[in-house]
């Protein structure tokens, strides 16, 4: 049975952090203290799947973003990012957010397929966003509550 995934605390910050660790590169991991703060934002949410994958949110007037998505190496490819992105999306529009968006690395290919595969598109470029220089592309999705995978608390 595919383990349900747990919303994310900032209690949890220590754990998540390590995991985000696993699936970013040094320059670019994530550390508790930022993972906490995240969380205790107004709207800040997330879900994670211990040592596989997390992902975190905001959601405020209306709108969501993704902040962060990540799986571990060793988890990959077998539909986590996609639960975790359910998750997300469930827990906007429990939050009542009409759109989700996000940034990804222009040449983050796998990334851009999962987004494109959950019907994410294209709204915006931000040049050179990224310290390697790389461009961010905006992605969008409309939310529609009731086609939204998982339940009103996020589950999936
Ligand atoms: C991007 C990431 C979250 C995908 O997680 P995942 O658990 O492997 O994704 P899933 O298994 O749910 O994949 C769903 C679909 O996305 C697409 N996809 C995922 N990884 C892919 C890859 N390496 N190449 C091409 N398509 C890919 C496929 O369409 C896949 O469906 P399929 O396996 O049936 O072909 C993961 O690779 C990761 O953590 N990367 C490093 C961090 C990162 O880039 N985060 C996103 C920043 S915006």
């Amino acid at each position: 049975m595919t383990p349900a995934l747990r919303p994310a605390a900032p209690a949890d910050a220590r754990a998540l952090a390590a995991l985000h660790a696993l699936a970013f590169p040094p320059a670019e991991a994530w550390g508790a203290d930022v993972i906490a703060l995240m969380l205790e934002m107004t709207g800040g949410f997330g879900a994670w799947e211990p040592g596989r994958g997390l992902v975190l949110a905001r959601a405020a007037a209306g709108e969501a973003e993704i902040l962060t998505l990540a799986v571990a190496p060793a988890a990959r490819r077998q539909g986590l990012g996609a639960r975790l992105m359910a998750s997300a999306l469930a827990g906007a529009a429990a939050r009542g957010a009409a759109a989700m968006f996000l940034e990804v690395a222009a040449g983050n290919a796998a990334a851009r397929a999962l987004y494109a595969g959950l019907g994410f598109a294209e709204v915006g470029r931000r040049r050179r966003y990224y310290a390697d220089g790389a461009d961010a592309l905006v992605l969008r999705r409309d939310i529609v509550a009731n086609t939204v995978d998982g339940d009103a608390a996020g589950r999936v």
